[in-house]
């Protein structure tokens, strides 16, 4: 695939935040290793490198170096802090180690006019110790900070830059701009990665992958699965059956929701297994977190299994692997795993159950798979909708799961959720630099009762937990400072509309050392 950016990764937190915001400017780009083998980024055929930054200095023993091949193609390179000293090291200048570390926001002055800083001054975000202290030969000045005389430097006439500052955050507000001059300007390429142009892309390959033969897949209601299914279907059409299991441990209504918009909206042909009595019977006593996943799986994978074989084992199966599980297998200790990885079984089928896998959603992150979703008609609440467990509410009904306290809930949660959605909060947002909303949010059913007063009436009953939080990853979190006001609402109509639920509690822990769910 000619017209793509490579993204050389030297370790860097904010490598996969470079990626996606080139394609975010409509420019094909892929993450790989600063090691990866030269055939794996040849048979891409890239216009240019990007060097990501890392957490190393560049004198350290063993510090990653630029693989050769990258400077012989002669391609635009643009090497990102670690990888501008990684540059510069390479071609023969000098790096050092800097007494000021510079951390935080600096401003940029520009002072020779180059293709790639087009303001005088600007805002960018800085994170280094070392820094350049003589440019390589044929290398100019582009730019300086107060903490870095050679804060950008270029070798306009080879194409080769290097900037100390991070383009790719936030934090530098015109950083997305300088990334696309660099794909569109210097490496020629033309932006027109759309959510359109993916789905015609992929709509071809699965049709020229599959032939006529029978496709099968499993949706569980979450944005991948469904995303992947329906790209299938419209490749496919009727070549492909998708197996719903519904195990009743979904929130409220969320079961008869996947069933109207995959099989309703979008005519895909959908085989619901009414699994719930197999499941609750399967989870019965069980109060042990680890124990109901494992439980769960492996019931999932049986009633899928019998269902394969009811429809004759159709070769080829569909799986909503995204880009970040892809760039995490392609990680170097883990050697090359992604190879392995198109024609391989999937994680707890049977051994006999071989199928070919179609992932087309390999190449896209969560947003990208987001508005692929919306441009073949998924609604809009299935796909923006928060994360959910794959274990549903079996790890948010802490203590034993029956039918009556999944339904109660059920129940508690869907108060919670339209509340959060009548005030706007069930998404984040963010303006003038203030976060407000939701990452992730929901109720837990704790298997705790407590005295509480009702009218005259004494009660002894359950309590609900309210938890919503704010994230970017999901690997730390914070509590989410709801309005007091909305907490109220919502706290009085659990306990006024829930049976058996007499209390309600805010968790105001963060991840760290808390979780964000609680099993
Ligand atoms: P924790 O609780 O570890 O959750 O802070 C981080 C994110 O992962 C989700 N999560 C799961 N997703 N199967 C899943 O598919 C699971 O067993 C599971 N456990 C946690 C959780 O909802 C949150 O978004």
């Amino acid at each position: 695939m000619a017209n793509t950016i490579i993204v050389l990764d030297f370790g860097s937190q904010y490598a996969q935040l470079i990626a996606r915001k080139l394609r975010e400017v409509q420019v094909y780009c892929e993450l790989f290793p600063f090691d990866s083998v030269l055939e794996d980024i040849l048979a891409l055929e890239p216009s240019g490198f990007v060097l990501s930054g890392g957490p190393n200095s560049i004198y350290d023993p063993g510090a990653p170096q630029i693989p050769g091949y990258v400077l012989e193609s002669k391609l635009p390179i643009l090497g990102i802090c670690y990888g501008m000293q990684a540059l510069t090291y390479a071609l023969g200048g000098k790096v050092s180690p800097s007494s000021d570390k510079e951390y935080g926001a600096a401003e940029l002055i520009t002072i020779k006019s180059n293709p790639l800083l087009k303001d005088s001054t600007q805002q960018v975000w800085m994170s280094h110790g070392d820094r350049i202290e003589t440019p390589p030969g044929g290398f100019e000045v582009l730019a300086i900070s107060e903490n870095s005389p050679v804060a950008a430097m270029g070798d306009i006439k080879n194409q080769r830059y290097g900037l100390q500052f991070h383009p790719e955050v936030h934090h530098t507000p015109h950083g997305k701009e300088v990334l696309r001059r660099f794909a569109v300007d210097i490496c020629q390429i033309t932006p027109n990665w759309t959510s359109e142009s993916v789905v015609s892309q992929s709509v071809a390959e699965i049709k020229e992958q599959v032939g006529d033969q029978m496709v099968l897949s499993a949706v569980s209601g979450g944005v991948d699965s469904s995303v992947a299914t329906a790209l299938v279907q419209k490749a496919v059409g009727d070549q492909l059956v998708a197996i719903f299991v519904d195990h009743g441990l979904l929130r409220k209504g969320e079961a008869e929701g996947v069933v109207a918009t995959l099989q309703d909206n979008l005519g895909i042909e959908l085989v619901v297994v009414d699994a719930k009595e197999i499941f609750f019977k399967a989870l019965m006593g069980v109060t042990e977190p680890e124990k109901k996943r494992k439980i769960i799986g492996e019931k999932f994978i049986r009633i899928f299994e019998e269902q394969a074989k009811l429809l004759g084992m159709p070769p080829f199966l569909v799986q909503g692997t995204i880009y970040p599980d892809v760039v995490e297998s392609r990680a170097p200790e883990r050697g090359h795993a992604e190879k392995i990885k198109t024609h391989h079984n999937v994680g707890g089928l049977p051994e006999d159950m071989k199928f070919e896998l179609i992932e087309p959603l390999r190449y896209l992150f969560k947003d990208e798979v987001r508005r692929v979703g919306e441009a073949i008609g998924l609604p809009t609440e299935m796909v923006w909708r928060q994360p959910f467990p794959g274990p549903g509410l079996a790890v948010r009904c802490l203590g034993e799961i029956t039918p009556e306290r999944i339904f109660r809930l059920q129940e508690a949660d869907a108060i919670f959720t339209e509340a959060l959605e009548k005030a706007g909060l069930l998404q984040i947002t963010e303006k003038d630099g203030e976060i407000s909303g939701t990452s992730q949010a929901f109720a837990v059913l704790l298997p705790v009762r407590s005295v509480g007063v009702m009218g005259d009436v004494r009660t002894y009953q359950e309590a609900v937990a309210l938890r919503a939080v704010t994230t970017e990853d999901f690997m730390t979190a914070d509590w989410a400072r709801l309005p007091h006001e909305l907490l109220a609402e919502v706290a009085g109509r659990i306990v006024n509309e829930v049976d058996g639920i007499n209390r309600v509690v805010y968790d105001i822990t963060s991840k760290p050392p808390s979780t964000i769910e609680w099993e």
